[in-house]
């Protein structure tokens, strides 16, 4: 994304605090794997959101009313020597030149710099509570501040959760965010269609998921945007199962629950199929349940629906469809009374979607379900997952479906952005025969 929407970024985000404010945001710190390997290195969302840059070791600074610009990062320092073994630097010339920060410090002189930028502000907006050595950080900066009061300055009078304004921004997708997104759920649908190709009894359910990921990367997705879930027969029914060490067998079938980031953006898809390309008639009787819950929430997504709408669409229909097939005991308002059903669908249909696969932004405002608005991206991910039970009949045991989309609302609908990935049963046994 170009320079201009970082800055465009910022300036609406200035234009909501005071001229005598700060605004100070650490990226994420670096984290061990083990021994002296370290995990990729991701930069925090709401530091990337507003500066594009994605090395480690970084903190930016708003400051509307300070003299010398308002934009500053510090960064490391180039440095020849660290470069050759760890890979390049922008540098302090770099992020003036190439990320528009009107000034530049090395890293290691925050403690020393950022003091004196606090002082005599009033409000500090900040991510209080993400990175604990940050904030302990801060409160030794606000410490030394008040330490030097002789000299006659003064410390923010108040820490303000920046989250409140940052994430209602980052909540609404622009243009070229959505295009991103778009993109990064076209290389998942790319990834969840090869595994389906692939798919077959005896093949490891990392195998299938590496199939899956080279598509991804081929595409041009760097990282995933969460652990893949491949999960073949029973372990569909563990919601967050990402060993994927299981072998797949003849007569089960695999939830596949994987999304490529995609520039700092993230998709979010499931599907769940069967192992040898056929739907059993217990499976395809309960897949067809969940796809019917999906579309019923789908009617529920353009502007102006509340967010529980399309939750409650889609319970609706789980729950009649088990009722109807005797897993659950009844009527339908019994079941939605008694919340029954959550033992078979024990989570929400969706989230909101962006740079974190769990998307910021409230849900409620006022204590009432927020209203969808464009620019919107959230999931619809119904599912069903039976546990045997007192009570369950055995031939529905360890069918575990979920099938997930991302959605985007507009002002006369929504867009299915993971479209392109196959879904209707019959359409997947057909793929999954060629
Ligand atoms: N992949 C996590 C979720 O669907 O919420
Ligand atoms: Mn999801
Ligand atoms: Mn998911």
């Amino acid at each position: 994304m170009s320079q201009e929407i970082y800055a465009r970024r910022r300036d609406e985000l200035v234009n909501q605090i005071g001229e005598n404010d700060i605004v100070i945001v650490p990226t994420s710190p670096v984290k061990i794997r083990n021994s002296d390997v370290e995990y990729q290195f991701r930069a925090d969302s709401d530091f990337y959101y507003l500066s594009g840059f994605a090395e480690p070791e970084a903190v930016l600074v708003i400051s509307p009313g300070r003299k010398r610009g308002k934009y500053v990062l510090f960064c490391r320092e180039s440095d020849a020597l660290r470069e050759m073994w760890d890979g390049r630097r922008v540098g302090l010339d770099g992020a003036m030149e190439l990320y528009g920060a009107d000034d530049a410090f090395p890293i290691e002189d925050i403690n020393d710099i950022l003091p004196g930028m606090m002082e005599e502000k009033e409000k500090v907006f900040t991510t209080v509570g993400r990175y604990p050595d940050f904030d302990a950080q801060l409160l030794g900066w606000m410490t030394k501040i008040k330490e030097d009061s002789r000299r006659g300055k003064h410390a923010p009078y108040e820490f303000v959760d920046l989250n409140h304004i940052l994430h209602e921004q980052r909540l609404i997708k622009r243009v070229d965010e959505i295009a991103l997104m778009r993109k990064a759920g076209r290389m998942s649908a790319a990834g969840h269609t090869r595994a389906m190709q692939v798919c077959k009894p005896g093949m490891y359910e990392y195998q299938v998921q590496a199939e899956m990921e080279c598509e991804f990367r081929k595409a041009g997705s760097l990282y995933n945007a969460y652990s893949s879930i491949v999960a073949g027969g029973p372990n569909a029914c563990v919601l967050h199962y990402t060993e994927n060490t299981d072998v797949l067998r003849d007569g089960d079938l695999l939830l596949i629950d994987a999304g490529a980031e995609f520039e700092c953006y993230a998709s979010d898809i499931s599907r769940t199929f069967p192992v040898n390309g056929k739907f059993t008639p217990e499976q395809r009787t309960l897949y067809d349940i969940v796809l019917s819950a999906q579309e019923a929430a789908f009617e529920k997504c353009s502007a102006g629906h509340g967010w529980n709408e399309p939750h409650d669409a889609a319970v609706a229909v789980i729950a009649q469809g088990l009722l109807d097939e005797g897993l659950l005991k009844g009527s339908l308002e019994e079941a939605l009374e008694s919340e029954s059903y959550t033992q078979f669908y024990m989570h929400r249909t969706g989230h909101w979607l962006g740079m974190d696969v769990h998307d910021v932004g409230d849900y409620q405002v006022e204590e009432s379900w927020r209203e969808l608005e464009p620019g919107m991206v959230f999931t619809v991910e119904p599912g069903i997952y039976v546990n045997p039970a007192d009570g369950v009949d055995e031939r529905w045991n360890y069918i575990g479906i979920r099938i997930e989309d991302n959605v985007l609302v507009r002002r006369d609908g929504f867009d299915n952005l993971t479209a392109s990935a196959p879904k209707h049963p019959d359409q997947i046994e057909a793929l999954m025969a060629g």
